[in-house]
């Protein structure tokens, strides 16, 4: 097996470093000896309104019960913003980065207390109150921030769509959750491009309200001033409102287990799940994972290159670091726009420190060549960071040396929606570096790894990844469906969470993420589930039925391929295939832009009717000299056919 070198925590770093490697050890056995006592002592670190009495309650078999600090009395704005006005009320908090490299903002925290406040208000008069569902569908802007700061102020529930998805993919989410109060902007800005998210809620709004949703209001900040449709029963200038409201609001008293936000992630059957997170242990865990991940010192200039829609944005773009008091980067564009070397000048720009981003970017810019980053400076870069998919040893490797010149370590941290915060990841101080290696488990984290039988396997094996007991910042349930989150992750292994990923571990205790061993794929570190991408070809008239898997792709991780058989008397032409990627863009948005599309008589299918995705996969890998046995098929000449015509030849 390719192991690839070992890079040594660096002297330098381990001199200023939080955690040297025997407090690591230290800690993490504590930590998995006795949590309660561990998770007791860090709790602290976050400010109660009433303390906590109890620590951990809680379970993996039956009903599936978890719970932390459950008597503890909290806020999480309060936290983020008010508990730092003292010592750091005119400290930078939020610098805002435009998709226009002339485009930029710093908000302190004092600022920051008034725009939320105002903003809490703003929702108060609207009839938004504690428990409600806002759905949160932005563009990179502040407001952004502010809009969950605000509602957590209140103790409503956001629940953030992704900008790039589209009317009927927030139509769904809108709907799922109940939510009657929506907050937008006009226009979004990536890249130069425009993104029309006012009038994208518009149709969502008509969608969700034939599905039986109501939506009440529509809350629209103007980002590019572009010329929108306005209801006026329903649509409230952000600007005006704001002005109009009052710059003070007490944070509401929430229970440690009150939701604090939903956010929906696709899973490997059926539409995409409310992952619900609660408030006491998620900010525990957030802000902790990130001061110790990313070795933060206060003071240091943090940047995670996420978007607020996924999860990496919830917890290190604005509750981890503002929690700790950070100064926190959000930046409105893409890697490669004006150029490639926008990232590195970014860093110089606003002199970061630490850079988090996820493998894609990294090898888009790897392959816009060195001379985009060599002609910065990026001095003041300490710390790299890694998410959201395997990152190739090749792609490592660069950003370790061209980005970062072999002084900054890279912690490549693996986690999930559904896990809250970090989960598997160096520590720079403490963890000797293997290139594609998420390393070793974050505190109070206790992986197995099992076979496809549950078999618990030791030393140095390859299986499925499971994680034994709860950390504070995993997901509580799914929302509205508590059977759906027992029999998604605590079934297929009783007892156990099931990460859906295949894992790796080796003779020195390391692990390194396979990928994932269901039916979801990561294109681009953006997570589908392949059922989605198939319920959205077939939704088209011309679509007899479809199977959908992923296939390598050096850029993006995993493409979309797609097989698919027309209707009877449909013919699969060129134009079919464009128009099926149109309506795929249009039902879910531009991120599940099938990659290819097969047209295929038939499917491999079992005798029973199960369509063998086994096959499907080698061929889109163009594997097909290892089909396997072909002989339980109900038809096996389809095989043949679908390797003919396949569209990924070499
Ligand atoms: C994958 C993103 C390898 C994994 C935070 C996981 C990773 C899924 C890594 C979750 C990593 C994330 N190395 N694979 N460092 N980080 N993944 O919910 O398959 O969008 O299950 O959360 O991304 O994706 P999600």
């Amino acid at each position: 097996m390719f192991e690839p070198k070992t890079h040594k925590v660096l002297k330098s770093v381990k001199k200023r470093a939080l955690i040297d490697n025997e407090t690591y050890l230290d800690w993490y056995q504590q930590s998995t000896k006795n949590p309660e006592k561990f998770w007791k002592k860090h709790g602290k670190r976050i400010d109660w309104f009433k303390p906590y009495t109890k620590v951990k309650n809680t379970s993996f078999t039956g009903d599936v019960l978890i719970k932390w600090y459950e008597d503890g009395v909290t806020n999480v704005s309060y936290n983020c913003i008010d508990r730092h006005l003292k010592k750091r009320g005119d400290q930078v908090a939020i610098i805002w980065e435009g998709d226009n490299p002339y485009e930029d903002k710093k908000v302190t925290y004092n600022e920051l207390y008034e725009q939320v406040c105002r903003l809490a208000n703003v929702m108060k008069s609207n009839g938004v109150k504690k428990g409600d569902r806002v759905t949160i569908y932005m563009p990179m802007i502040l407001e952004a921030a502010y809009a969950m700061l605000a509602c957590a102020r209140i103790g409503a529930i956001h629940s953030i769509v992704f900008g790039g998805f589209s009317p009927d993919a927030l139509a769904g989410r809108i709907v799922d959750c109940n939510s009657t109060f929506i907050i937008t902007a006009d226009e979004g800005l990536r890249g130069g491009r425009v993104v029309p998210l006012k009038a994208n809620t518009d149709k969502a709004v008509e969608h969700a309200a034939r599905d039986g949703v109501e939506v009440r209001n529509v809350l629209v900040v103007r980002r590019t001033h572009g010329k929108v449709d306005w209801y006026e029963d329903r649509d409230i200038d952000y600007d005006e409102a704001m002005r109009l409201a009052k710059p003070k609001c007490p944070p509401a008293k929430m229970k440690a287990e009150d939701p604090l936000f939903i956010l929906y992630t696709s899973g490997s059957t059926g539409k995409p799940k409310g992952v619900l997170h609660t408030t006491g242990g998620y900010l525990v865990y957030a802000s902790m994972t990130h001061e110790y991940v990313f070795d933060y010192h206060p003071g240091d200039i943090y940047w995670c290159s996420a978007d607020i829609g996924w999860v990496t944005g919830h917890s290190y773009i604005v509750y981890g670091p503002l929690a700790n008091g950070a100064t926190t980067l959000m930046f409105e564009g893409v890697p490669n726009y004006p150029t490639p070397a926008r990232f590195w000048e970014v860093c110089d720009k606003h002199q970061v420190n630490i850079f988090y981003t996820a493998p894609t970017a990294i090898r888009a810019l790897m392959g816009a060549g060195d001379s985009h980053v060599t002609s910065t400076s990026r001095k003041s870069l300490r710390t790299l960071g890694s998410v959201g998919e395997p990152i190739n040893p090749e792609a490592w490797e660069w950003y370790y040396n061209i980005v970062g010149e072999g002084k900054c370590p890279i912690v490549d941290t693996w986690w999930q929606t559904e896990t809250g915060g970090i989960m598997i990841t160096p520590l720079p101080g403490a963890t000797d570096l293997k290139p594609g290696s998420a390393t070793r488990p974050f505190f109070g984290v206790r992986p197995q790894i099992v076979d496809g039988e549950g078999e618990v396997l030791e030393g140095a094996v390859d299986g499925n990844l499971c994680i034994v007991d709860s950390w504070p910042g995993q997901m509580r349930t799914v929302y509205g469906d508590h059977e759906r989150f027992i029999l998604t992750y605590f079934s297929t292994y009783k007892g156990k969470y099931f990460t859906g990923d295949g894992c790796r571990r080796d003779e020195d205790g390391y692990y390194w993420i396979t990928g994932r061993v269901d039916d979801v794929i990561n294109v681009s570190g953006h997570r589908m589930g392949t059922a989605e991408v198939e319920s959205a070809l077939v939704s088209h008239d011309s679509v007899s039925e479809a199977a959908v898997v992923g296939y390598p792709h050096d850029l993006k991780g995993q493409g979309i391929y797609c097989y698919v058989t027309p209707m009877s008397g449909v013919e699969a032409s060129d134009d079919l295939r464009k128009e099926l990627v149109k309506h795929v863009r249009e039902e879910i948005g531009p991120i599940a832009t099938p990659d290819k599309i097969q047209f295929a008589p038939g499917l491999p299918k079992t005798r029973s009717g199960k369509i063998m995705r086994r096959i499907l996969r080698k061929i889109a890998e163009n594997e097909f000299s290892s089909l396997g046995d072909t002989s339980t098929l109900a038809d096996p000449t389809v095989v043949d056919d679908l390797i003919e015509n396949r569209q990924n030849k070499k």
